[in-house]
């Protein structure tokens, strides 16, 4: 494990502390100061430039919405902006229909002229400072790169599949018994999309553990990105609503159509973004989508691991993982409350020994107690059974992964007989956490 034991580099306090130079770095010193409305040009400069992205005008309209100066840190040098992180409150679905606010990490980006200079770790120090004074449970952030953020705490507590199919090989099975007859599917025009969805998403969003919020920015982003996908295809963006009888809308899709004729023959791929909604309307969804004239093959961006529509298929196999990756991440900034705040599945006691390199007083010793209906999370001294770090924390909290697997890889210790079992049989949840929306 990475010895932490120096902390992270500590500006002086005030509002543009300088980052001091480390005497073996020689480093100059840049100021760190909050964003205002002035800056969003910079921030959306250097944010750029760092992801190797061209400067696109229209992210200005788009990212307006959800610049909050008080809640970005920039860093500066000799007034110029050379590094950026914003924060966010998102609202994010917990196992039992629950949900919690997290402090979400975005825009984060560090001028390449500037890199590996602690300009990252400065701008985490005062981002997770704001997030606990603000008294959110916990962070958020989608990552760039999966080695950057185990260091401040981050573990990876959703994960997500891309899936390609044949359409060829698209029968499904003539035994299903979900309604998908009671439901229809509609095509919104991108007006409609935009007035509708929100509304539904907010009916929607806790039917899955690591589920999101869309606030205004969030959908503004993932219009823009979709039409921006779909352009590069020369294609149209297509959002398919699914509802009960024309009621309220409960699953949709977002889909383009990557042409290719080479053979003579319509072969195109169907580029599926997500797929999100009640069971049976995504039932209902797919059977839709694997019906779609011209396709040859069906490309899904991002679907959950245990993804049922595997399990519909007369020929399973066919359905190809692409890839697998790390979604969302979770960092605890306050272990009892974060932990009290989701439900678990049946009954136990376990006492967790958290070490918290970065944040030592957010570590320490925890009792959680599941009984009688009610749920308990308080610090304790008794003796603890299991140990695990900050980041393994973030990973197992949704229950997408088990303590059992991270023991397995070193990352957690069994210090009684059967913790791992007990932690397990508590934590972990089915339908696997995913996250669609990514931010
Ligand atoms: C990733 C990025 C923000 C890092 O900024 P930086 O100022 O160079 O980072 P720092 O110098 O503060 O590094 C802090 C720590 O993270 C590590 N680190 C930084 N970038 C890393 C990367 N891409 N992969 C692995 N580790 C990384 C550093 O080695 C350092 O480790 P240590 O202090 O534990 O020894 C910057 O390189 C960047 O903008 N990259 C492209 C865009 C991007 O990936 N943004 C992140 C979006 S989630």
């Amino acid at each position: 494990m990475k010895d932490h034991s120096q902390g992270p580099t500590q500006p002086p306090t005030g509002e543009s502390p300088g980052i001091a130079p480390s005497a073996a770095e020689k480093r100059p010193p840049y100021a760190l100061r909050r964003a205002d409305q002035s800056d969003l040009g910079d921030v959306i400069r250097v944010v750029s430039e760092a992801f190797g992205h061209p400067y696109d005008p229209k992210l200005v309209e788009v990212y307006e919405k959800m610049f909050s100066p008080g809640a970005t840190w920039l860093a500066t040098d000799d007034e110029a902006v050379v590094g950026s992180a914003a924060g966010a409150e998102l609202r994010l679905a917990l196992p039992g229909g629950r949900e919690t606010t997290g402090w979400g990490l975005t825009w984060v980006g560090v001028a390449p002229t500037h890199r590996r200079q602690g300009i990252l770790r400065s701008l985490m120090t005062r981002h997770l400072e704001q997030g606990r004074a603000q008294g959110l449970p916990l962070g958020l952030l989608f990552a760039a790169e999966s080695s950057i953020y185990g260091r401040f705490g981050y573990g990876a507590a959703t994960h997500y599949a891309s899936y390609e199919l044949s359409r060829r090989d698209a029968d499904l099975r003539d035994d299903l018994s979900l309604p998908a007859a009671d439901y229809r599917v509609d095509l919104l025009s991108l007006d409609q999309a935009r007035a509708r969805l929100p509304d539904a998403w907010e009916r929607l969003r806790l039917e899955r553990v690591g589920e999101l919020s869309r606030p205004d920015w969030v959908w503004a982003d993932w219009f823009f990105e979709l039409e921006q996908d779909a352009a590069r295809a020369n294609a149209a963006l297509f959002i398919a609503a699914c509802s009960s009888h024309g009621k309220c809308i409960e699953g949709f899709t977002a889909y383009y159509l990557e042409e290719n004729w080479e053979r003579g023959y319509p072969e195109h791929t169907l580029q599926v973004r997500e797929v999100v909604g009640s069971p049976p309307a995504r039932f209902r969804l797919w059977s839709y989508l694997l019906q779609l004239d011209l396709v040859g093959t069906l490309a899904v961006q991002s679907a959950p691991l245990d993804e049922p529509l595997r399990w519909m298929l007369r020929d399973p196999r066919r359905l190809r993982t692409k890839r697998t990756a790390d979604g969302l991440y979770v960092r605890l900034f306050d272990v009892p409350k974060a932990l009290a705040q989701r439900a678990y599945r049946g009954e136990g006691r376990i006492v967790l020994e958290v070490e918290d390199p970065l944040l030592p007083e957010v570590g320490g010793l925890f009792e959680l107690r599941v009984e009688n209906g009610g749920t308990e999370c308080r610090r304790t001294s008794p003796e603890p059974d299991l140990w695990l770090s900050a980041e393994a924390l973030g990973a197992v909290y949704l229950g997408g992964v088990s303590f059992s697997v991270l023991a397995q890889a070193g990352r957690i210790r069994e210090l009684r007989p059967q913790a791992l079992a007990r932690a397990d049989s508590l934590f972990l949840w089915s339908p696997a956490p995913w996250c669609a929306t990514v931010f």
